[in-house]
This record gives C-alpha cells, sequence and structure tokens, in this order.
C-alpha cells in the first residue's frame, strides 16, 4: 500500500518533472494550447516575426512583467499584462486556467493577473496575432472576432493599427489610452487619452481629470493629411453621431504606433528601414494646442506675438497678469451685454471651436436660424456651424465662457464662429473704421484743396450701405476706400516716367506717396478691359476681403471714366527675385530667411486656395510677384487679378493663358487647364528656385540640357540633392530643412496634378521636421526649353496670345 502511495507519488512527480522538462521545449511559434505554459525566458513569436511576448523588465526595474513587444526592437514593448501587479523573481508562468482563462501566476503560485472571461470552452488556445494582438479561443472557433479574450481590449499607452480606441460595446468597456508612471514603471500614470462624445465628438487627452488637448473628430481626421498618410489612414466608425471606434486598419508593410508618453505627449513614430524608430509628429503640436492656453474668451495665433488676445468686445481680465504674459485669468466682457435691441455678432473666422462646456447643439437648423436663435437666448453668447461639411449647417450654441479657442492656418479643422457684442461694441467698432476713414479723405482732400461736395457724398452714401450690410451680421466685410483720381495723380508726380516702376500687359505701375507720406502702388490698368463697372468692383471688394500677412494689401481702388486704378501698398525691399538670382544680393538672404519665406509663401498661397469664400487660383506665381516688406516678410501680390480680367472665363479651362513661362504647368500651358494645383506647381518651382539661387528658365547646365526641375530631378535620383543648394547659403543651412523644401518643391512640379499635393499638404510637410513625406515621381516639363534666348526671354511672349503680358511690379530688370 504505502510503496503503492509512493510509486504513484513517485510517478506523478517524475511526471510532472517529464512534462515541464517537454513543456519547455514545446512552446514554439506564436499559440499557448491549454496544456502549456509560458515560462520566464520563453516567449511566442508572431507568424511574420512582428510582435513577441515573454517577461521583461522596463528600464532599470527589478521587477518583471508579462508583455509583448516588436521582435525587431524589444525595447519598445506595446502591451503590458499585470502592470498593476509586478513579479519579483524570474518564476512568473502564464498559463490557461481550467478551460477559461490566461492566468499569471508568481512564484508562489498566486494569481498576479488574469483575463476574465464569462464563456467556458473547451481547450481553449492562446496566440499572439501579426497585429500584436493576443487573442484566446476555444477550439472550436476560428480566427474571428469571436474571441474569448483580446489584448486588443485592454490597451495601455500605445495604439497599434487594429487597436481601437473608443466604447467597446461586445464588453461594454471604454477603450482608452493610459501612460506609464515613468520608463522603469507600466503601471497607470496620470495621463490619458480617449474619446469623448460629450455634444460633437472630441479626442481629449488629460492629465487626471485636467484637460490638456483636445481635438475635433469628425474635421480634424478627414481633412488633415497629418492623419491621413496612406502608411495610417485612421478609420472613424459613428453610431448616431457618436464616436464609436478610432482606429488604423492593418497594414503589414508597415509599422506605425502612437504612444501617450510619460510626460503626456502623444507621439507618432514609424519604424525605418534601419529598424529605428522614425517619429512623425507630436501632439499638442505647439503652445496654442494647449487646452484653454489663453484663458477664458481669449484666442490664441501661433504666428502672432504676443500669442494670446482677447476676442473682440473683451478686454483682459487683469491687465497686470496681462501684461506679464500670464494669460489665465483670460479676457472679460469690455461692456456687458444687456440684451437691449442692436446686439449683434462680430465673425472671427478660421478658429478652432471653442469646447464644449456649457452649450446647446440642433443639427437640423441652418446658420440663420441659429443666429435668431442665439439673439433670442439672453445669455447665448457665440454660435456656429455644427457641421461645416456640404456647405455648413446645423447650430451650436454657446453659454458661459469660451474657453480654448485658437487661430491656425495650418490645417483645415477650423471653422468661423459668431460672438456676441452689446450694440455699442458693434457701433464703436463701425465708428472707428469709419472715423479713420473720414479722417484720411479729408486730411487728403483739403491738402489737395479739392474738398468737393461729391466725395462726401461718396462716402456718407458708402457708409451708410457699409452699416446696412454690417447690420445683417457681417461685420467684418470692409469697404473699399474709393480714391479720387486728383489725389493718385499728385500722389504719382501726374503718373511720371520717373514714378514708374514697372510695366505689364494690365498696364503700367507707379510709385506714389500720399500726403499722410504713406507710400503706395498704384497700377493703372489699360482701357478697354472690357469690365463693367459693377463688375469691376465686385471684384476688386472680394480681394479687398483677403487678408493675410503674406498677401499684399489693396488699400483702395480709383475709378473715373475709363480710368481704372488699384492701390495697394508699398514694399519697400522690392521682391524676392531682386535678391535670390543676383550673386551680391542674394548674400542678403541666409538659409533661415529664405525659409521663413518660403513658409510665408506656402501660408499665403494655402489662404489664397482654401478661403472659402473666393478660391482664388493665382495663376502667376513667380519670384517677381512675391514683394519683401521691411521686414523680409513675403507679401504674394498680383493675386486673383488673372479672375478679373477673366470675367466671361469660368471654372477650369482657359483659352487666354496668362502665366510665365518657366512657372507654367504642363497642363495649363498646352492645354489651359488651370486648378490649384496649377499654382502648387508653380510653388514647387519657386521652392527650387530659392534654394538653388537659379532661374528655372535659363538653367544652364554643362553636363545636360535640362532646365532647374530637370536638374534637381537628377540630382535627387542620384542622393545628391543638396548639391542644388545655392553655395552662399553653405554656412546658414540647415541641411534637413535644404533637403525637405527640395522634396516638397520636387512633389509639387510633379508631371500629374492629382500627384501633387494640396496646399495644406505643402505646408504642414514644409513646417514639420516629422513629416514622412512621399518620394516625387518625375517632374512635368524638366527637358522641355525654349528656343529663345533664356536672357532676354524670361517672359515668353508666345503663350500670351493677345499680347497679354502679365503685370509685374518692380521687377529688376
Ligand atoms: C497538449 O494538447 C494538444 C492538443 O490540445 C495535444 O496534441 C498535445 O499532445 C498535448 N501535449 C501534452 C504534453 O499533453
Ligand atoms: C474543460 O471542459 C471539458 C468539456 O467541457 C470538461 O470535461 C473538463 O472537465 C473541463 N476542464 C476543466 C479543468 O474545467
Ligand atoms: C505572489 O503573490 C502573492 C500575492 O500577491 C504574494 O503574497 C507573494 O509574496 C508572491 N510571491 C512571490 C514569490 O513574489
Ligand atoms: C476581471 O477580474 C478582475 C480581478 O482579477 C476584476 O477586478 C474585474 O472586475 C474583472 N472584470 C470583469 C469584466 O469581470
Ligand atoms: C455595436 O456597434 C455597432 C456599430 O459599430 C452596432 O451596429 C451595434 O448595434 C452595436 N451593438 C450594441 C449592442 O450596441
Ligand atoms: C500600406 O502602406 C503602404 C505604404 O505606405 C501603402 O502604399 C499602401 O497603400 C498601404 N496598403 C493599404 C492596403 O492600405
Ligand atoms: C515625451 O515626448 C516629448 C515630445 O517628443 C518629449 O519632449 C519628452 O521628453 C517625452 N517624455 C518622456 C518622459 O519621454
Ligand atoms: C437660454 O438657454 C439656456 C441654456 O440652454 C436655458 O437654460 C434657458 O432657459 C434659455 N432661456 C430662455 C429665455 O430661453
Ligand atoms: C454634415 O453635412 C454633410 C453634408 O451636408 C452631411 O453629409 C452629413 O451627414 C452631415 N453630418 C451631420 C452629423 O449632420
Amino acid at each position: 500500500m504505502e510503496s503503492q502511495a509512493f510509486f504513484i507519488f513517485f510517478f506523478s512527480s517524475f511526471a510532472s518533472l517529464l512534462s515541464s522538462t517537454f513543456l519547455k521545449f514545446s512552446i514554439a511559434g506564436d499559440t499557448l494550447a491549454s496544456n502549456q505554459s509560458l515560462r520566464d525566458g520563453d516567449t511566442l513569436v508572431s507568424t511574420s516575426q512582428r510582435f513577441e511576448l515573454g517577461f521583461f523588465s522596463p528600464g532599470s526595474s527589478k521587477f518583471r512583467y508579462l508583455g509583448i513587444w516588436y521582435k525587431a526592437t524589444p525595447d519598445i514593448v506595446v502591451w503590458v499584462a499585470n502592470r498593476h501587479n509586478p513579479i519579483t523573481g524570474l518564476q512568473g508562468v502564464l498559463t490557461i486556467s481550467g478551460n477559461r482563462s490566461l492566468v499569471l501566476l508568481n512564484g508562489t503560485q498566486s494569481i498576479v493577473w488574469s483575463s476574465n472571461l464569462s464563456r467556458v470552452e473547451e481547450s481553449p488556445v492562446a496566440q499572439l496575432l501579426d497585429s500584436g494582438n493576443l487573442v484566446l479561443f476555444g477550439k472550436t472557433e476560428t480566427y474571428s472576432d469571436s474571441f474569448l479574450w483580446q489584448s486588443f481590449d485592454f490597451p495601455c499607452n500605445m495604439r497599434i493599427p487594429d487597436l481601437k480606441m473608443g466604447e467597446n460595446n461586445r464588453t461594454s468597456l471604454d477603450q482608452y489610452l493610459t501612460s506609464w508612471k515613468s520608463a522603469d514603471d507600466p503601471s497607470p500614470g496620470e495621463f490619458t487619452y480617449r474619446v469623448d462624445n460629450h455634444g460633437l465628438p472630441q479626442l481629449v487627452l488629460r492629465m487626471g481629470s485636467i484637460k490638456k488637448y483636445r481635438t475635433w473628430v469628425k474635421l480634424t481626421f478627414i481633412n488633415l493629411p497629418l492623419y491621413n498618410n496612406p502608411a495610417f489612414k485612421t478609420t472613424l466608425e459613428f453610431n448616431n453621431n457618436r464616436l464609436i471606434y478610432i482606429y488604423e486598419p492593418y497594414n503589414s508593410s508597415v509599422f506605425t504606433r502612437l504612444t501617450l508618453n510619460e510626460s503626456g505627449v502623444l507621439q507618432r513614430y514609424i519604424l525605418n528601414k534601419k529598424n529605428t524608430w522614425d517619429l512623425m509628429f507630436t501632439v499638442p503640436r505647439d503652445l496654442c494646442d494647449s487646452y484653454g492656453y489663453c484663458g477664458p474668451n481669449g484666442i490664441c495665433r501661433i504666428y502672432k506675438s504676443p500669442l494670446c488676445e482677447c476676442l473682440k468686445g473683451f478686454i483682459p481680465n487683469s491687465q497686470q497678469e496681462w501684461d506679464v504674459l500670464d494669460w489665465s485669468s483670460g479676457c472679460v466682457r469690455s461692456v456687458p451685454l444687456d440684451c437691449q435691441n442692436g446686439e449683434g455678432f462680430v465673425k472671427v473666422v478660421q478658429v478652432k471651436l471653442p469646447d464644449l462646456l456649457e452649450f446647446r447643439l440642433n443639427i437640423g437648423m441652418s446658420i440663420k436660424e441659429c443666429e435668431e436663435e442665439c439673439l433670442k437666448n439672453c445669455s447665448c453668447i457665440a454660435y456656429a456651424n455644427s457641421n461645416i461639411s456640404g456647405g455648413g449647417s446645423g447650430c451650436l450654441m454657446w453659454f458661459g465662457d469660451l474657453i480654448d479657442i485658437r487661430e491656425s492656418f495650418q490645417d483645415n479643422s477650423e471653422q468661423d464662429i459668431y460672438i456676441r457684442l452689446p450694440a455699442s461694441a458693434i457701433d464703436s467698432i463701425h465708428d472707428s473704421n469709419n472715423k479713420k476713414r473720414l479722417v484720411k479723405i479729408l486730411l487728403l482732400s483739403a491738402t489737395l484743396g479739392i474738398l468737393t461736395l461729391g466725395t462726401v457724398c461718396g462716402c456718407i452714401i458708402m457708409k451708410v450701405k457699409a452699416k446696412r450690410r454690417a447690420l445683417n451680421g457681417k461685420k467684418e466685410s470692409l469697404e473699399l476706400p474709393l480714391f479720387d483720381f486728383t489725389t493718385i495723380a499728385a500722389a504719382t508726380s501726374n503718373f511720371s516716367d520717373a514714378n514708374m516702376i514697372g510695366e505689364g500687359g494690365f498696364g503700367p505701375v507707379y510709385k506714389g506717396k500720399l500726403s499722410t507720406e504713406q507710400e503706395i502702388a498704384v497700377k493703372r490698368l489699360s482701357k478697354g478691359s472690357g469690365q463693367g463697372l459693377e463688375e469691376f468692383k465686385n471684384e476688386v471688394t472680394s480681394i479687398a476681403k483677403l487678408q493675410h500677412r503674406n498677401l499684399v494689401r489693396l488699400l483702395g481702388c480709383c475709378i473715373q471714366g475709363e480710368e481704372r486704378m488699384l492701390i495697394y501698398e508699398y514694399m519697400c525691399n522690392k521682391s524676392l527675385n531682386y535678391f535670390i538670382y543676383d550673386q551680391n544680393r542674394s548674400t542678403l538672404l541666409a538659409w533661415q530667411k529664405r525659409f521663413d519665406i518660403v513658409m510665408g509663401i506656402a501660408r499665403g498661397l494655402l489662404y489664397l486656395h482654401q478661403d472659402s469664400r473666393l478660391r482664388i487660383i493665382h495663376r502667376d506665381l513667380k519670384a517677381s510677384n512675391i514683394l519683401l516688406d521691411n521686414d523680409l516678410i513675403p507679401k504674394i501680390s498680383d493675386f486673383g487679378l488673372a479672375r478679373i480680367f477673366e470675367g466671361e472665363q469660368i471654372c477650369a479651362k482657359t483659352k487666354r493663358v496668362i502665366g510665365t513661362y518657366g512657372y507654367m504647368s504642363p497642363e495649363y500651358a498646352i492645354d489651359g487647364k488651370f486648378s490649384v494645383k496649377s499654382d502648387v506647381f508653380s510653388l514647387g518651382v519657386l521652392l527650387l528656385e530659392i534654394v538653388s539661387g537659379k532661374r528655372n528658365r535659363g538653367f544652364h547646365h554643362p553636363d545636360h540640357h535640362h532646365n532647374l526641375l530637370g536638374h534637381a530631378w537628377l540630382l535627387w535620383n542620384e542622393d545628391r540633392a543638396l548639391e542644388l543648394m545655392d553655395a552662399c547659403l553653405k554656412d546658414s543651412c540647415v541641411e534637413s530643412q535644404v533637403q525637405r523644401c527640395i522634396q516638397v518643391g520636387l512633389l509639387c512640379v510633379q508631371k500629374l496634378p492629382q500627384d501633387r499635393p494640396a496646399m495644406s499638404s505643402v505646408v504642414f510637410m514644409l513646417g514639420n521636421e516629422e513629416a514622412i513625406l512621399p518620394q516625387p515621381k518625375q517632374p512635368g516639363f524638366f527637358i522641355e526649353r525654349s528656343s529663345i534666348d533664356a536672357d532676354t526671354a524670361t517672359r515668353s511672349e508666345e503663350f500670351y496670345r493677345n499680347g497679354e503680358v502679365p503685370i509685374t511690379i518692380l521687377d529688376a530688370r
């Protein structure tokens, strides 16, 4: 009896010894069967060797954790099982307990972690999939969505492709990212990043319960190149306007991850060929992204200094704090709302809408109804469209303070908001505009002694009209001053030759000085342009509404009989061509300045293309149309002029090709087809010219007959792109930026318009060190050359049927 017991004991311990030895070697591949266990030192590896599961110690920690990491980069851990409960010592074991769940046991056989589930299945199997998902499924099941359990339902600090963030309606768990405590400690830190369906879907990054960053989901993810990279196309799933899931579908050729790091920054990485991780971008991007950076009712403008301003009708809550750049207490109304008649709204364009704290949403309302509704309720302080796609619909109304507004031209995720102002503030906005104008006109007129009743009447009529328009809600619409012919004649010494600074097909350009000492550039348009007076006024007014720091400002116009003139601000630093092509002057523009100029031009063009009211295609972007102000800030000039003179030629095709050879895209020069992408082509040429200091047209190289584009393309393919750079930039350049400019330039001049990036992508690619740029394809027009000697014909007349040559102010010849 005793011996039998002994025998049984001996046998069973022998068997267990045997089996454990056997098991140890049996762990191979990606699955763990229900009769197997995984010990510290063993690992599961997914079929394509992408991911590995096993025990590890993060950083300098002495604890052991069960986790999943990239096989190629074991220090990047994508998931941790026992993040709350570390194991001491190397005795950890992962097994499948009974028929139910995965359990992790420590040296004394206590359960440290388990995957709990409700269903019992015979001999379930755990498998590490190539997506990085650890799944448990029953014998009867094939790989499918009906896993008994999957690690993807329990995200840690990392979102990898196929891992869904949002409301899991199967497990009714909210799936979100939680940072690690530190690099040595994977237990949950204080930062979270999750879907927030309060009102409209947003993604919110919090520290504890404090919001640090938020982004509107629909607009951002549908429009931004940032999130729509082919490598990780973000996918959104909605159910009744609630965001259920956000994720990137699995793509076997790409390793990418979004990590919420220990300091609360989201980092998007992608694995390069050398098996190291490239940082593509981080979020928050800048100070204006910090939640509520400018306090209540403040607006953050990243290109302005200081960054924060109060919204119209508001003043700093504490001027002392504001003066020392402490924005936190924000702004208060300068005059309280009294809900009397005459209250109205001021439109603030292109902003990230404020957070939804106290709000009302009505997706059925039009913007007009929204305004009326908001006006009716005394505590409604702002409204906006809730859905800007398809021309705008829906109504969002805010009550209480407006928090976290930023202005940005970088992406498409902004829209307009209308802010309520008391009657007095609305009047004062207009009075101050009108007063300024009146003073100007009076001054001018008085000095010149031509104070006629007519001028004053005209003025008054304009103002009354403007006021009426203003009351219809377009508070910011800008009335265009009409200059008197005699004023302009006096300012330009009666259009003397000495004052002429340029001449083009549209007529000569004169420099002038008003009696207020303001310098102006006057474009005197040729007579007989065939355009009616009303048409001209309309066009000019719409151009006058374009306001951007990188566009030259139209100050007014002058109409007298047949005579039409446009009055612009005068730029003292002439134009870009004056500098970059000139051997001596090019040294004045060091690399950082050039890069700023490149960014400025790109932003200006983005504004032209994307301004929802007009959508202007420039059609004649070139170095001589980039004017430089006192601070060498670039200003695109001549925008929309082509439009004015093409009244009868609408949309995408024209018989009158107006442009400048060397900058024109193939489809435009050959077929007369133009679109925003033809401007992108011209911008690409300009980029390469700014980097190289050479003209595209007129470029000569001893080794080949290509133009500048062809030369850049050859160098690019030989990995010698940097040789394109102007020698005078050698000391000042930042190589990565130069390289980036060249690559973006080449992307812009690709032959097919559909291959060229949109301006929003161009601005993004130029401005973000981490952005991944596609490889450019062959440029258009890279070998074509003109038979005309380039030095004498920088503008080719053959392209201007009817003899039109685009106007060029300050062209240095
Ligand atoms: C474990 O189970 C599988 C089937 O589920 C079986 O083929 C294998 O022989 C078993 N191994 C051991 C050591 O019991
Ligand atoms: C597993 O399931 C089978 C069939 O359902 C059952 O016979 C067996 O006892 C179960 N094993 C455990 C450990 O629960
Ligand atoms: C295993 O875990 C239990 C409970 O958490 C703990 O009391 C025990 O000390 C652990 N054993 C080892 C060897 O760490
Ligand atoms: C899973 O088990 C843990 C304890 O291990 C428990 O806290 C948790 O509530 C369980 N979850 C579910 C969904 O049963
Ligand atoms: C879960 O979400 C899907 C859409 O993602 C929906 O079709 C389904 O009805 C939802 N199930 C439940 C139980 O809500
Ligand atoms: C996978 O990624 C590559 C590289 O970015 C991309 O070209 C390809 O279109 C992607 N495939 C799918 C199915 O999205
Ligand atoms: C988090 O990411 C930001 C931006 O990449 C970086 O500056 C910071 O050092 C990171 N924090 C940690 C703890 O790694
Ligand atoms: C104004 O709107 C608020 C918030 O929706 C609401 O509580 C209040 O009753 C409204 N007041 C009037 C007069 O409609
Ligand atoms: C937003 O507007 C677009 C175009 O009108 C429409 O297709 C879409 O369904 C709207 N979305 C919501 C949430 O109303």
